[in-house]
């Protein structure tokens, strides 16, 4: 379907710059709260009427120009044999972790509709309620999945984990190539329920020199990429990127997503302007609000001005303490400047 959002991520001229946010639906939110009570991530993005819920409330609540399924990196994998849990304030914990060939010939092949089949149904679901507003498909990426699956518990030095890029390299390939066949199957699986648009999270990549990414890393989300295909745009987020731009373009994403810690108007020189490009405010100043949130969001719009493919985001997920009216606010300031411009 076409919308501002999906034209943007394909360049093209659009009336205003789209606005949404990482994690729109979360705990900041008190509608999400109440939804949430006592269950875990996990049981909500299996019941499609209670992901869906989700989904729609944050979209109208913050008059966002996309929604983003309900679901998290780790869902998939469960169907594939891994056991953990998701705790609060923490993240992601693995009760086995994943250190030898054997461990990776243990995990199941991904089988789309018996692991992800309820996913799906929520996305069916979705695109109903959304009534025209795009949904972005999401998944990790295999070098973030095996992170979480290596470490067992977040930890962003990610040393076992390089250590066995380095030290295993069978070990790694293995199991990266069980995870890129697990994206490819989920991804396809989510476009063919109806996502507009899918987003790759290699949230940790940007741990790795860009040498080592382009050994280690880059040829699977390559393929990751060019099978989804040219029909859905992709966008490829990455915290702490700024060493990896130019690798990045040539997975041949749509849109690359970058945080705070970038001046938003260098990836598009970087990339020559072929590229669309994500962000970048930093999500503590969307939780301080007020004059600084003005202020910074003033400045990444006159950054990324003079440039085509612009979607206005948070450089990471929102905090849990922001208050709602802030990004509202922001939706606000983004949809009023660039619809002025001449
Ligand atoms: O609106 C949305 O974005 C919701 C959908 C969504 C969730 N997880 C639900 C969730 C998305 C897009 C994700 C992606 C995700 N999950 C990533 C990639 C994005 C990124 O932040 O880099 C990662 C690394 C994870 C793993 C994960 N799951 C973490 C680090 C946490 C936070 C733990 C915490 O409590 O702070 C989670 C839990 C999680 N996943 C929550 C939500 C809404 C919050 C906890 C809850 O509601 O109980």
């Amino acid at each position: 379907m076409v919308s501002v959002f999906t034209d943007a991520c394909r360049r093209k001229e659009t009336e205003y710059t789209p606005v949404w946010f990482m994690r729109q639906a979360g705990r900041y939110l008190p509608s999400y709260r109440r939804l949430k009570g006592t269950r875990n991530v996990l049981d909500i993005a299996k019941d499609p009427e209670l992901a869906s819920e989700a989904v729609v409330s944050a979209v109208h609540e913050l008059g966002v120009d996309a929604g983003i399924i309900f679901a998290d990196i780790m869902l998939p994998l469960e169907g594939m044999g891994v056991k953990f849990r998701i705790e609060e304030n923490i993240g992601p914990v693995v009760s086995s972790p994943i250190r030898s060939l054997e461990d990776v010939s243990e995990l199941r092949a991904f089988d789309s509709e018996r692991d992800a089949g309820d996913v799906y149904d929520g996305i069916e679901e979705t695109v109903r309620k959304l009534d025209g507003t795009p949904l972005i498909g999401f998944s990790g990426a295999p070098f973030t999945l095996a992170g979480y699956l290596i470490e067992g518990s977040p930890d962003r030095e990610l040393h076992r984990t390089k250590a066995m890029m380095y030290g295993d390299p069978d070990v790694w390939e293995a199991l990266m190539r069980k995870l890129t066949s697990m994206t490819k199957s989920y991804l396809h699986g989510q476009i063919e329920h109806g996502v507009d648009v899918v987003q790759i999270f290699d949230s940790w990549v940007g741990s790795l020199s860009a040498a080592d990414y382009s050994r280690y890393v880059l040829p699977y989300t390559r393929e990751i990429i060019e099978s989804v295909g040219r029909n859905v745009p992709t966008i490829h987020f990455c915290a702490n990127s700024g060493s990896l731009i130019e690798k990045f373009r040539s997975t041949k994403a749509d849109v690359l997503s970058v945080d705070w810690r970038m001046d938003i108007g260098d990836v598009w020189r970087r990339c020559k302007e072929k590229v669309a490009v994500q962000g970048n405010l930093d999500p503590v100043v969307a939780a301080v609000g007020g004059k600084a949130m003005k202020r910074e969001t003033d400045e990444i719009l006159r950054r990324a001005r003079n440039h085509r493919g612009h979607i206005f985001s948070l450089g990471h997920g929102i905090l849990k303490e922001t208050a709602p009216e802030n990004l509202r606010e922001i939706v606000k300031i983004v949809h009023k400047t660039t619809r002025l411009r001449p």
